[in-house]
C-alpha cells in the first residue's frame, strides 16, 4: 500500500545535525539509493501521484546533482524523456543561466537552449525542496524556454523553510514532509 512504501522511504532517510554548515539539519537521502527496495518505493509513489494527476507529461526536468538520481527512472516509467537542469558551466552548447539562492549557500543554474520545445508539458523533479530557491530558479529557466510547468515534484519538503509559497502559482508535491 501507499502507507508502507512512504514508511519504507521515510525509514531511509538518515539525518544528520550541523552539514554542510552550523545550524543545518541535513536529510541524507543516499540510504534509499542503497535500498532496491526503498528506492522502488519512491519511484513507484512519484508514479502513481504524477499518473493519477496529468494524463499528459512531455518531459521531466531534474535538478543538478540529486534530481538525477530519481528523474531518469521515473521518465522510463512514463517513456519520456528527461533533461538535466545543472550548475553552471557542466552543460556544452548553446545554454540560459540564472543565479539563485539556497538553504545553505548561493549558486548559478543553467539550461541548454535546445533542452526542451516551446508549450511542452514538464515536471520538474529534485530530492529536497529547502526554501525553494533552486526550484524557483528552475522554474524561470524552463519558463524562458516556454515550458508549460505542470508541477514540482520533490521526495522531501522542509515546511518550516516554506518553500511551496515561494514557488506559487506552481504546485509542490512531496512523498516525505519534515518541519
Ligand atoms: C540541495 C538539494 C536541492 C537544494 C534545495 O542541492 O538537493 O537541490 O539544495 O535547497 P533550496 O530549496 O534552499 O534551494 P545542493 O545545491 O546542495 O546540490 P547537490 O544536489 O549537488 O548536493
Ligand atoms: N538542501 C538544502 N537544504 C537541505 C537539507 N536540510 N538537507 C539536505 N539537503 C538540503
Amino acid at each position: 500500500t501507499e502507507k508502507r512504501m512512504e514508511e519504507i522511504v521515510r525509514n531511509a532517510v538518515r539525518t544528520f545535525h550541523d552539514f554542510p554548515s552550523p545550524g543545518i539539519l541535513f536529510r541524507d537521502i543516499t540510504p534509499i539509493l542503497k535500498d532496491p527496495n526503498a528506492f522502488r518505493s519512491a519511484i513507484d509513489l512519484f508514479e502513481n501521484h504524477l499518473r493519477t494527476h496529468f494524463p499528459n507529461i512531455d518531459v521531466i526536468a531534474g535538478l543538478d546533482s540529486r534530481g538525477f538520481l530519481f528523474g531518469p527512472s521515473l521518465a522510463q516509467r512514463f517513456d519520456i524523456g528527461f533533461v538535466l537542469i545543472r550548475k553552471k558551466g557542466k552543460l556544452p552548447g548553446l545554454t540560459d543561466t540564472i543565479s539563485y539562492s539556497l538553504e545553505y549557500g548561493k549558486a548559478e543554474l543553467e539550461i541548454q537552449c535546445d533542452a526542451i520545445q516551446p508549450g511542452q508539458k514538464v515536471i520538474i523533479i529534485d530530492d529536497l525542496l529547502a526554501t525553494g530557491g533552486t526550484m524557483f530558479a528552475a522554474c524561470e529557466l524552463l519558463k524562458r524556454r516556454k515550458a508549460e510547468i505542470l508541477e514540482c515534484l520533490v521526495l522531501i519538503e522542509l515546511k518550516s523553510l516554506e518553500g511551496a509559497q515561494k514557488l506559487k502559482p506552481h504546485s509542490v508535491h512531496s512523498l516525505l514532509q519534515y518541519e
